[in-house]
């Protein structure tokens, strides 16, 4: 909360993921791995696959489509469109999602970078804006594929989501705090070439960074007067696959000397249904870590999405959050981490999407390993005119290239 002025922070947010779905259990058996690896070493289940005619811009214009449904557009000057996985070296993603919504053209739209952890860098550019001007909204898009090599330890960890926040003063979900620990570090953890379409990593190294930031910006939020750990409720993390989570949660208790929680929800598939209450018993405090991990171990890792569908989860699944206090740890390879803040607004509860998420995380449909490594191989140029087939039940659509440039319609 702005001390003296109104709250700002989050007023609606819808979570997208794509057409297709991996089961790590088909991937286990065609690989000769022991699912457990996956479903217990990694904390996923599935990972989300975007069809021919999907990528980044019509996972967030589906995920934003609702939110101006809902809210209109009056007072939205801005849209951040937070990506790594650019579909362009120069041209925003978000001006194709700005067409797709026909929304105004008194508006300025931009893409941010800085790998998993540019969203909450566009969310708090969003702050700023509206800290400037209160009668402005912010339209927040984090949109992504991830993508690993075949055969690679990430492979597993790869997913496609996007998470789209509307951005206000006086918001019905999140008020956002105004002090933030940060971190960065030049490490060459994890990144992606501009010739390559899949991201190199040192998976020890990307872990270690991980936890390195998290030190580091705890550190930095309490150097900035930031809440001590037992004023905070629950705590988001991103989740690259939801073990990690675990693992930031292992770290923190010990930066803090707190008994916290360090369980995840455990096994198989339609896990945003599972029952949770057995992690909630006495013992360490429970602080969200299962119930903020369900959506992420079906979508797989959404990159700049990934924190922000931990928090639709932990929305959609916690009845108990009115009045309460949430950190969030944002990490990006490369690397910034940021540790923050928010009051969740009581009455939350009113606008869950769980229902809607849940339908679309199970209406996603199946690929055969064969039929998703053709799909991974398979390589557009621009160099070529080309349709795309028309494959995605989504609302929006990737129709193919044409003079270099890509064109999308509505489904
Ligand atoms: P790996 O080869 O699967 O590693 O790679 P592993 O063999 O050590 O196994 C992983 C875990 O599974 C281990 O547990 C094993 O014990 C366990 P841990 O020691 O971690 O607690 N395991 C089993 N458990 C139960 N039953 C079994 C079994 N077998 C093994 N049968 C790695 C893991 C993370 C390195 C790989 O998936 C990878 O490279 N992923 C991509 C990088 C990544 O996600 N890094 C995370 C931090 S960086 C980040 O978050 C940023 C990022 O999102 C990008 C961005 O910012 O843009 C990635």
């Amino acid at each position: 909360m702005t001390s003296g002025t109104a709250p700002i922070g989050i007023d609606d947010i819808e979570l997208a993921t794509s057409h297709h779905v991996v089961k790590l259990d088909d991937f286990a058996e065609a690989n000769g791995t022991d699912p457990a690896k996956f479903h217990l070493g990694l904390g996923q289940d599935e990972f989300s696959f975007p069809a021919p005619d999907e990528d980044v811009v019509t996972m967030a214009a589906a995920a934003a489509a609702p939110i101006i449904a809902r809210s209109g557009t009056e007072g939205i000057r801005t849209l951040l469109f937070a990506t790594e996985s650019g579909i362009d070296q120069s041209k925003a993603a978000g001006m194709a999602v700005h067409s797709l919504l026909e929304l105004p053209s008194q508006m300025r739209v931009v893409e941010v970078k800085e790998a998993c952890y540019s969203a909450t860098a566009a969310l708090q550019a969003a702050v700023g804006i509206i800290t400037r001007s209160p009668g402005q909204r912010v339209l927040v898009i984090a949109s992504d594929v991830a993508r690993y090599e075949l055969d690679t330890p990430g492979e597993p960890t790869q997913g496609a989501g996007a998470v789209a926040m509307l951005v206000s003063a006086n918001p019905k979900l999140l008020e956002i705090e105004p002090v933030s620990g940060l971190n960065s570090a030049d490490v060459d953890d994890f990144w992606r070439p501009n010739d390559s379409t899949t991201a190199i990593v040192d998976g020890a190294l990307s872990v270690t960074a991980y936890l390195d930031a998290l030190t580091g910006a705890w550190t930095d939020l309490a150097a900035q007067g930031g809440p001590e750990m037992a004023e905070i409720d629950r705590v988001l993390y991103h989740q690259p696959f939801t073990k990690m989570a675990k693992k930031a949660q292992v770290h923190l208790a010990g930066l803090t000397g707190e008994d916290l929680d360090t369980e995840i929800v455990a096994g198989g598939s339609g896990a945003a249904g599972t029952d949770v209450s057995n992690v909630a018993a006495a013992g360490p405090r429970d602080t969200g870590l299962a119930t903020s991990t369900l959506y992420n171990r079906r979508l797989g890792n959404s990159y700049t999405a990934s924190l922000y569908a931990g928090l639709c989860s932990l929305l959609d699944h916690d009845e108990d959050l009115a009045g309460k206090r949430i950190g969030l740890f944002s990490y990006g390879s490369g690397s910034v981490g940021e540790f923050f803040t928010a009051r969740v607004v009581p009455g939350y509860e009113q606008h869950s999407r769980r229902q809607a998420v849940t339908e679309a995380l199970d209406a996603r449909v199946p690929l055969s390993i064969d039929e998703y490594r053709a799909l991974h191989a398979a390589e557009l140029s621009s160099a070529e005119d080309v349709s795309t087939p028309k494959v995605t039940a989504g609302p929006f659509r990737f129709a193919g290239i044409k003079g270099r440039a890509r064109l999308y319609e509505r489904a």
